[in-house]
């Protein structure tokens, strides 16, 4: 444990991370059921695990016969601490002591039934019926068992869905039991910690606050600390826990107002902290640097490039000018659990892009120990439970997540007119929104299908995973001109267009929050598109979606008198031509539409 965060004893059990997307999913499951988890990436030696209950290796995107896939030490199976393989866990396992491992002819996706062979007692499935929904995602299949191991589960297209080998406790699933259409899922994983493991309890995130000023106090000393603090749910729980704990005079922060932020963002921020009793965060306006850097800049890449650069600039600029180098101070930061190992705390995350509490001048600021980060052991949901418990408002702890580049990656440019060209399934629009495709980004157009239809989400579903050209299907919501007749209009990120954005926006959360959608969901996405006729250049398109993590998402299904209500205010707006509902799921289409 680093000497900026909360220290927590040698941790029961460890999730090795072979590079997917669940590997976090698994660690916050385990925690839910009451044990501490660490993630740790796959060839951690088994030297450095000693002293687990148990390990869990967890799925991935490769094949274990790909050239550099993920492994892990063989001698973890040595009959140390108990293991379970998750997925590609329980191919290695199978692979690395002597089985065989297949590619699957086609890959089995979705929901499975699991047949249970309880006649092997398998503690794993204690207590379970002995047909399970299961969810599963893979391609490759085991073939033959190593030695030792017996079939403890199969499905129809999977023969071994589950093997065991009791003696050195190694079980392994070859579906997901941390995905919550397992349903079962946290049984098994709860057998696993306590039947199989003998885990105790140790893990109530609100009965951490304690260690955690101790922590903070020990690391910070005589010194104070700085934030730059953002208005979300990580910055605002770390700040709070900084002021309670060294008081007001100890803690300072600045929110620096990029001219990217959704309407009333500033002055929620200011009353925020103002209520917390603190006086110390100014507000650092910034729209007058970030927009004429943006200005023409219509690659989405390039965008968020430059945005990230301004920041840093920003950033260097306060900190000289506040003298924050001169040893009196130091840097605090809202970074939690997944953001310290997506930014190499271990190599397999399979990751886009550098945090932004792990720039280089941060980087240097942790090398001369000039960092502190409270939260930095901790999952979101942990997070909330702890700002709950310290007294922030509900309003704050369940606010959706916004983008760091902010409402930039929400309002789509294009340099050149062009025309939406009709299709046997619908209208193709050349605008490139950008999706996940197997694990790396893509940008590809978007298609329009007719709003008419029984089951809309699951024929855009169907025909998302058709077109491999697409990876978002929308539908017209209602528009002031016929598809036809709509063009692709060249359009920058200009005060203009950032303004219909954020007043659009702001239509959509006054409606869903009066309605009380917004609180059933997990984030609304309002996009600006250049699209319409030569009076309406720009539509809108709303992109309301549930998930858990966000690492996947579906689109949500909207009542329709809000529907209708958002889009007929939105189409009162000079210069909106259509509003459009986007149907689709995460993958293939992300979140953000850039
Ligand atoms: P995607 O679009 O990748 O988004 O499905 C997943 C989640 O991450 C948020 N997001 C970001 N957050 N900086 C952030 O702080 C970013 O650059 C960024 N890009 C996406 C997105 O809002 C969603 O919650």
């Amino acid at each position: 444990m680093t000497d900026r965060s909360v220290s927590i004893s040698t941790p029961q059990i460890t999730v090795l991370d072979t590079g997917g997307q669940y590997c976090h999913l698994i660690a916050r499951k385990v925690r839910e059921l009451g044990v501490y988890a660490e993630v740790r990436p796959s060839d951690t030696p088994a030297t450095e695990l000693a002293g687990r209950k148990g390990l869990i290796i967890s799925g991935g995107p490769c094949s274990v016969y790909d050239q550099g896939s993920p492994t892990v030490d063989p001698a973890i199976f040595d009959g140390g601490p108990a293991v379970l393989g998750i997925c590609y866990g329980l191919q290695l396992m199978a692979h690395l002591l002597g089985g065989a491992v297949l590619r699957g002819k086609t890959a089995e996706f979705g929901l499975a039934t699991l047949e249970l062979d309880h006649s092997c007692g398998d503690p794993l499935f204690g207590g379970l019926a002995a047909r399970q929904q299961v969810w599963m995602s893979h391609r490759d299949v085991t073939t033959d068992l190593p030695g030792g191991f017996s079939v403890t589960g199969t499905t129809s297209a999977c023969a071994v869905a589950a093997m065991a080998e009791p003696v050195r406790r190694l079980y392994a699933v070859q579906f997901h039991p941390e995905v919550v259409h397992t349903r079962s899922g946290a049984e098994i994983l709860s057998n696993f910690l306590y039947r199989i493991c003998g885990c105790e309890r140790d893990w109530e995130p609100r009965h951490r606050i304690p260690s955690i000023e101790d922590d903070l106090r020990r690391v910070v000393g005589d010194r104070n600390v700085f934030f730059f603090v953002s208005g979300g749910v990580d910055s605002t729980v770390a700040y709070t826990i900084c002021l309670r704990t060294l008081g007001a005079d100890r803690v300072r922060g600045v929110y620096v107002d990029t001219g990217l932020m959704r309407e009333g963002e500033t002055d929620f921020v200011r009353a925020t902290f103002d209520a917390l009793g603190s006086a110390g965060v100014e507000i650092d306006r910034a729209a007058d640097r970030f927009l004429p850097a943006l200005a023409g800049v219509c690659d989405p890449e390039r965008k968020r490039h430059i945005i990230g650069e301004q920041f840093l600039a920003e950033q260097e600029r306060i900190i000289e000018s506040h003298g924050l180098l001169d040893g009196h101070w130091i840097l605090g930061q809202g970074t939690i659990y997944p953001d310290t190992i997506e930014s190499g705390g271990s190599e397999r995350a399979e990751t886009i892009k550098t945090h932004h509490n792990r720039v280089a001048g941060v980087q240097k600021l942790l090398q001369s120990g000039r960092v502190v980060e409270p939260l930095s052991s901790f999952y979101k949901d942990e997070v909330r439970q702890i700002g709950l418990e310290l007294g922030l408002p509900r309003a704050l702890l369940e606010r959706h997540p916004f983008p760091g580049p902010g409402l930039a990656i929400r309002c789509l440019c294009a340099e050149a007119e062009a025309a939406p060209v009709r299709t046997p399934d619908g209208w193709m629009i050349p605008i490139h929104s950008v999706g996940v495709q197997g694990d790396s980004r893509s940008y590809a157009p978007v298609l329009v299908v007719d709003p008419a239809g029984d089951n809309l989400h699951q024929a855009a579903t169907e025909l998302a995973n058709r077109i491999s050209a697409i990876n978002r299907v929308i539908t017209l919501v209602r528009g002031k001109t016929p598809i036809d007749e709509l063009r692709v209009h060249p359009g920058s990120l200009t005060p203009d267009r950032l303004e219909k954005l954020r007043h659009a926006d702001a239509i959509v959360r006054r409606l869903s929050a009066a309605s009380g959608f917004e609180d059933t969901i997990w984030q609304f996405p309002v996009v600006l598109i250049p699209l319409g006729s030569s009076t309406c250049p720009d539509s809108i398109v709303l992109r309301p979606v549930d998930s858990v993590d966000g690492m996947t998402a579906q689109s949500a299904p909207m009542p329709q008198p809000l529907l209708q209500s958002i889009s007929e205010e939105i189409l009162a707006q000079p210069g909106l031509c259509c509003v459009f509902y986007d149907l689709t799921n995460k993958p293939p289409g992300t979140i953000e539409w850039e």
